[in-house]
């Protein structure tokens, strides 16, 4: 049997690389770098499964070409927001995405981003770094205590859950949630969590905001200057999520002008571009999109992307299909 033609956009860990190998007729991007649009039609164009990542713009210009073989589109990572999901229904894909195996990683690096703006961790490490550190003193780098303050989480999925776990479990701290749908009221209790109705309701309550929601169109913004204002002063603002979802000019007015104690962000609007007024701000952490990037969260979403591909050529329905 002719095994299926398989392109994947960018490096992945060697042992989920070699499992693909044997199994497909594989085609990887050896040069790791981002695809062009061209590059991504020609892809589509002449393989039957595209495996795609959060570096992948596939939008309409892209997906919509006639005569394309593809047939799957089997992202590497939780978020599809790259993915034109209109296009994919209309063309026929079948999309696949890599959940659960990336929530405790990302959840961890969340809780990371936390407590490095709660702490001024950052600003501690570049003081020393600069050789600027004068020795131990009282009012040094005073920051914020974590242990029994108030988190707000918004987007109550798999990722969501486990920042509840880490910060109510470890940290002692309060739960209010925002979720689009009504979460089940076990899950609640679990976190001793409650859900409020608007995000507005969530925001002045909140010592910190955590966002844990899908990216894509519907929630560019969602946190904009109007949502800013809303947050308690001194309050932070976490982001794990996608970059579209904060408003990032919003927040650097408040970052400037300390409307908000601060914020931490891993993901950004138009990354790995930043906002170069980010760059000027002391009040907020940056980091590059490292979410999930452990060994074992990266090699678990490989081999979900290849399970999901097994099913799919098998003639099963994936059991991550997204659209
Ligand atoms: C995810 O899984 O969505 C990560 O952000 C990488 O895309």
């Amino acid at each position: 049997m002719v095994k299926p033609s398989v392109f994947v956009t960018r490096r992945w860990p060697a042992a989920v690389e070699a499992q693909l190998a044997e199994n497909y007729n594989a085609v990887l991007n050896t040069s790791d770098k981002p695809l062009s649009p061209t590059e991504l039609r020609d892809a589509l164009r002449n393989h039957d499964a595209v495996l795609p990542t959060v570096t992948d713009k596939l939008g309409a210009e892209v997906l919509e070409q006639p005569g394309a073989r593809v047939r799957i589109l089997a992202n590497y990572g939780v978020g599809y927001s790259h993915i034109c999901e209109a296009s994919a229904q209309d063309l026929g894909l079948t999309v696949t995405n890599t959940p659960d195996v990336l929530s405790e990683c990302t959840a961890d690096l969340a809780m990371t981003l936390l407590l490095m703006a709660a702490r001024r961790a950052g600003d501690g490490e570049r003081e020393l770094r600069a050789g600027n550190w004068q020795g131990w003193r009282p009012t040094h780098l005073i920051g914020t205590k974590v242990s029994g303050k108030t988190l707000g989480i918004v987007g109550f999925g798999r990722i969501g859950q486990e920042m509840a776990r880490r910060a109510h479990f470890g940290f002692g701290m309060k739960i209010i949630v925002h979720n689009r749908s009504r979460v089940d009221a076990s899950v609640l209790a679990e976190f001793g969590a409650v859900q409020t109705g608007s995000i507005d309701d969530l925001l002045p309550e909140c010592d910190f905001v955590s966002l844990h929601c899908p990216g894509g169109t519907g929630n560019r913004h969602l946190i904009d200057a109007r949502r800013l204002d809303l947050m308690k002063p001194g309050a932070f603002l976490i982001n794990t999520a996608r970059g579209e979802v904060v408003d990032e000019a919003a927040l650097v007015q408040a970052l400037i002008f300390d409307t908000i104690g601060g914020a931490a962000l891993d993901v950004f609007d138009g990354e790995p571009n930043i906002n170069p007024a980010l760059l000027q701000c002391d009040n907020v952490v940056l980091l590059p999109h490292l979410g999930s990037a452990t060994r074992e969260a990266r090699e678990a979403m490989g081999f979900r992307v290849l399970d999901n591909l097994g099913d799919f050529f098998a003639g099963r329905d994936p059991r991550d299909r997204v659209i």
